[in-house]
């Protein structure tokens, strides 16, 4: 089984809810298949450029466009999103390590989507509808937040864009351990709420393994 780990939190290990939250579904995951191969992506280490023109024209106008085969420029603007696309396609689980950032995901992570889920890269897209490119079976989402949220809380942009960019590609199976409550200074059970959420990475682990196991 191949897992893409998308780490989009700048923070030390120690310091970071989320990156916490890694560590335990990976220990779970080797502790239950060692034949799990991990490609590893920290977006601070290999950050992706913002879409631009170029890019988007390379991405976009083959389906906006009859017949536009894209230009070198086009083609090179597109090169991060080609090669993170490549290791996308190849994976049966995606993960992503995320800091609640403004009620949504930090920039860094909304500009390796844009790249990453383009049409071309991970999915193919006309009038017939999207066709995905990929073998991702499942999308886990590894979240810590200062604030406390209940499920659907308007004030959560983040899950809405992660899960329906996700779904435009084609993913539709969807865990979240989410360690909330993380401001200590205003919620005293942040431990707590840390350790609910490190038990839910744990059962997200078991549930990849139990649900995908042989692939
Ligand atoms: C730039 C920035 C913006 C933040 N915005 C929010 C926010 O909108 N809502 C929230 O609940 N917490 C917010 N926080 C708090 C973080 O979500 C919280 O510290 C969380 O634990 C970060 O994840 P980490 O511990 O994995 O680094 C923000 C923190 C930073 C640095």
């Amino acid at each position: 089984m191949n897992i893409l780990h998308i780490c989009a939190d700048p923070s030390p290990t120690e310091e970071s809810a989320s990156k916490q939250l890694a560590v335990t579904f990976f220990r779970t995951l080797a502790e239950k298949n060692p034949d799990v191969n991990i490609t590893n992506v920290d977006l601070y280490e290999n950050p992706p450029p913002y879409l631009d023109y170029q890019a988007i024209r390379g991405f976009w106008f083959p389906v906006f466009i009859e017949g536009h085969q894209p230009t070198d420029d086009e083609q090179l603007a597109g090169t991060y999103g080609m090669e993170q696309g490549e290791k996308f396609n190849e994976s049966d689980v995606v993960v992503l390590t995320i800091p609640m950032w403004n009620y949504s995901a930090p920039a860094i992570l909304k500009a390796w989507m844009d790249q990453v889920l383009s049409p071309s890269v991970t999915y193919e897209m006309d009038q017939r509808g999207t066709r995905p490119l990929h073998k991702v079976r499942k999308l886990i989402m590894l979240v810590a937040s200062g604030e406390t949220f209940a499920e659907g809380d308007p004030r959560d942009a983040l899950t809405p864009m992660v899960l329906n960019s996700f779904a435009d590609a084609g993913i539709h199976h969807v865990s979240i351990a989410w360690a909330d409550g993380q401001y200590a200074f205003k919620h005293n059970d942040a431990e707590k709420r840390l350790a609910v959420a490190l038990d839910a990475a744990e059962e997200a682990a078991e549930e990849v393994i139990d649900e995908l196991s042989g692939a």
